[in-house]
């Protein structure tokens, strides 16, 4: 591909009027509906050109091969930038990349292994809670916000040091909650002191969460017990150029990161997991019947957890149709060459995962329910990057190892003897608050199998 590339276009015009309503309410209905079945798409809104892309191999040009020419951008720090400062998640550049390397040992396979026990330890306290309450209704997603929340404290945090795990829930939630006003004055570049709705309740919650944290850091600088956990890398990193290590801002920034992006995202996926089974009985059945040869009827242990290959496939396509993270943004740092077209430096560029999960030049039947698109034989027969629910290139989610192994736990713990039932007859329509949630809380009855 030698020509030279074209300027961007052609462009949709959307009305400022029309993308501002829909950030505020569902940030997903500003997606332009031609990313569903088009490879690539500009749309002009209050005057910007924002690139919209959905094709493998254009994701693959510009997350993978051109990722030095994209920054997080101000649509970023604007929405996060408040609570996660500039920790791993919304950092760019060498700042990035040091507190990358200073964590990326916690996510080995080998690390990964020893924490094993302890998600399964978590998954059965959820499972005892369920059984509590069984027969009733539970909101499956609260259940498992508090189920991920304990894994990532008690794995990262050496347990957390007595956080209020329900007010840290309640605070996530009263942050996340206007996040469609953060996208919508970022639209039309309003200063960022603008006042919104719900924004002083966003910023007490920002204000409790970070002092909590900063209460674990201090006593943890204070010594005692050894441990060795996220605190202690943190506390250990060391930047290779500058020799500095990091302060303690720069520790709330990432433990905020971590218990944020560590349990909000594989909450959202399992909540659906379990909604997707409840409306899918026949694949319910293939999972409880892994489950039951995997285990032997037994209490599941470390060792089934990789054997549960069908179960991991369930999960992975519950995250096709509700990626957790729904949509990557970047900003151009750099003019560069994408498919046909230049970039100009500054442009504003959208990854909607949610349309190029269901893309419709990508999926057949993108809206069915399908574990089997998941098999090792389809997926090797589709592009690498047509599925990417963490991300792509030197900025995906380091995580994805400790989520794909902790839901996998989770779902083989709590189906093994817990039957969830939908009470709503009809899915609830996902809505994006940073992270997809369901617009109604997910109700299920619960009893004992
Ligand atoms: C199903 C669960 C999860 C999903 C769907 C998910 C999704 C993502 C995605 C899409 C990104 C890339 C964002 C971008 O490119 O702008 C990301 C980054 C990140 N995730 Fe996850 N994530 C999940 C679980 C986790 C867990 C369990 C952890 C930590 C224990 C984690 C920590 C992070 C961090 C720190 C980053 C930033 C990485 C960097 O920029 O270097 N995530 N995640």
């Amino acid at each position: 591909m030698s020509s030279k590339p074209k300027p961007m276009g052609p462009i949709i015009p959307i009305s400022t009027a029309q993308a501002l309503v829909s950030l505020v309410r569902n940030p997903l209905d500003a997606v332009p509906p031609s990313i569903f079945t088009e490879p690539m798409v500009f749309a002009r809104t209050a005057g910007d050109v924002k690139v919209w892309i959905a094709d493998p191999v254009l994701v693959h040009e510009a997350l993978v091969k051109n990722a030095d020419a994209l920054g997080k951008g101000d649509q970023v720090r604007r929405a996060l930038g408040p609570a996660l400062g500039e920790g791993l998640l919304t950092a760019d550049g060498s700042h990035w990349k040091w507190q990358r390397q200073s964590v990326a040992s916690a996510f080995r396979p080998a690390s990964l292994q020893e924490l094993q026990p302890m998600m399964i330890a978590a998954a059965e306290h959820a499972r005892d809670r369920l059984l509590q309450q069984s027969p009733g209704v539970v909101d499956i997603g609260h259940e498992m916000m508090r189920t991920t929340f304990d894994i990532i404290v008690q794995t990262m945090m050496s347990g957390g040091h007595g956080i209020d795990v329900g007010r840290v829930e309640r605070s996530i939630t009263d942050y996340l909650d206007p996040s469609g006003w953060t996208f919508a004055l970022g639209v039309i570049g309003a200063p960022d002191w603008m006042p919104y709705p719900g924004r002083r309740r966003a910023l007490a919650a920002v204000k409790f969460l970070r002092s909590s944290l900063a209460r674990v850091i201090a006593e943890r600088r204070r010594g005692g017990e050894e441990r060795n956990d996220l605190i202690s890398m943190l506390l250990a990193a060391k930047d290779p150029e500058t020799e500095r290590t990091m302060t303690d801002d720069e520790m709330v920034d990432n433990l905020m990161t971590f218990i944020t992006a560590g349990h909000e995202t594989t909450a959202l996926g399992l909540a659906w997991t379990f909604d997707l089974l409840s409306r899918h009985p026949e694949i319910e059945q293939k999972v409880l019947k892994e489950i039951a040869s995997v285990s032997s009827g037994r209490q599941i242990a470390s060792d089934h957890i990789p054997m549960l290959t069908y179960t991991r496939q369930v999960f992975s396509e519950a995250m096709r149709l509700y990626p957790p993270a729904s949509i990557i943004t970047r900003t151009a740092l750099r003019d560069f060459r994408l498919g046909e077209f230049l970039i100009p430096t500054g442009a504003v560029m959208f990854v909607p995962i949610y349309a190029l999960h269901r893309h419709s030049l990508i999926w057949q039947d993108p809206e069915v329910f399908d574990p089997q698109r998941f098999s090792t034989e389809a997926t090797k027969e589709r592009h690498r990057f047509a599925y990417i629910p963490f991300g792509a290139g030197p900025r995906v989610c380091i995580g994805s190892g400790f989520a794909l192994m902790e839901a996998v736990a989770v779902l083989a713990v709590i189906l093994q003897t817990v039957s969830l039932t939908s009470v709503a007859e009809q899915p609830p329509k996902p809505l994006m608050k940073v992270t997809l949630r369901p617009k109604k809380s997910l109700m299920m009855k619960v009893r004992a199998r």
